[in-house]
């Protein structure tokens, strides 16, 4: 499976790095189309003082614990609408904004995209492929609310970063890794089960 990775600068830079943490440690994921914003790298950069800025193959490898020569993560720049996933013409399951800012979510949402996250959202959504948005913001405003029911109208599934706490997480990677799990779902990806609701037992006769 092929999937598109798009990270925005919504708070929750943790979340993309686990995504593509779990992505990676699968194995059923065969090329990951990671693209970033610019705003991400400064939110990387915040929340996990991590620097990507003028990023490619060999420090995003690094930044995923990934061998050097690994070809797994293909880097995209932001600038370059001729890269694969700019066109619907090359297959691939489906992409993932996480988190998504409400700048992307508006410019996907009106259809007036200028960069190449933009644009392979776009062609996701043309295409008919699953286009999983990962919303981040607090409170929404009523046109963060109307943006994200225009996607889910146009066939995008909306899963906000909000993760469960029923599996009593011990730290924020457990609690992370609810929501990241949630999102390894979507497309059929397998993951430790360590956040899957198993029933309330007390419930029962
Ligand atoms: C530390 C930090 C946290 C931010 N958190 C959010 C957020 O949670 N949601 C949001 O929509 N924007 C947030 N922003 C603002 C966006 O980064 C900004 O709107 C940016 O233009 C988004 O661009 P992009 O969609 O191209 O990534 C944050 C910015 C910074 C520096």
């Amino acid at each position: 499976m092929e999937l598109t990775v798009a990270i925005t600068g919504a708070s929750g830079a943790i979340y993309a790095h686990r995504t593509l943490l779990h992505l990676a440690a699968s194995g059923a994921v065969e090329r990951i189309n990671l693209i970033m914003s610019k705003a991400a790298e400064t939110v990387a950069r915040v929340e996990l003082g991590a620097d990507l800025r003028e990023a490619d193959a060999k420090k995003i490898n690094e930044w995923l614990k990934l061998p050097p020569d690994s070809k797994l993560v293909r880097f995209h720049r932001l600038d370059n609408l001729a890269a694969t996933p700019a066109s619907g013409s090359h297959p691939q399951a489906g992409m993932i904004v996480v988190p998504c800012s409400m700048g992307t979510l508006g410019a996907i949402a009106t259809g007036a995209g200028t960069n190449l996250i933009h644009r392979a959202a776009d062609v996701t959504l043309k295409e008919g492929r699953k286009l999983l948005i990962v919303p981040r913001e607090s409170p929404y405003n009523a046109i963060h609310l109307e943006n994200m029911l225009c996607l889910a109208h146009a066939g995008a599934r909306i899963l906000p970063a909000s993760p469960g706490f029923y599996h009593r997480p011990q730290s924020i990677e457990e609690l992370v890794d609810h929501l990241v799990f949630r999102i390894l779902d979507q497309f059929n990806v397998p993951h430790s089960q360590a956040t899957r609701w198993k029933g309330d037992q007390s419930k029962d006769e």
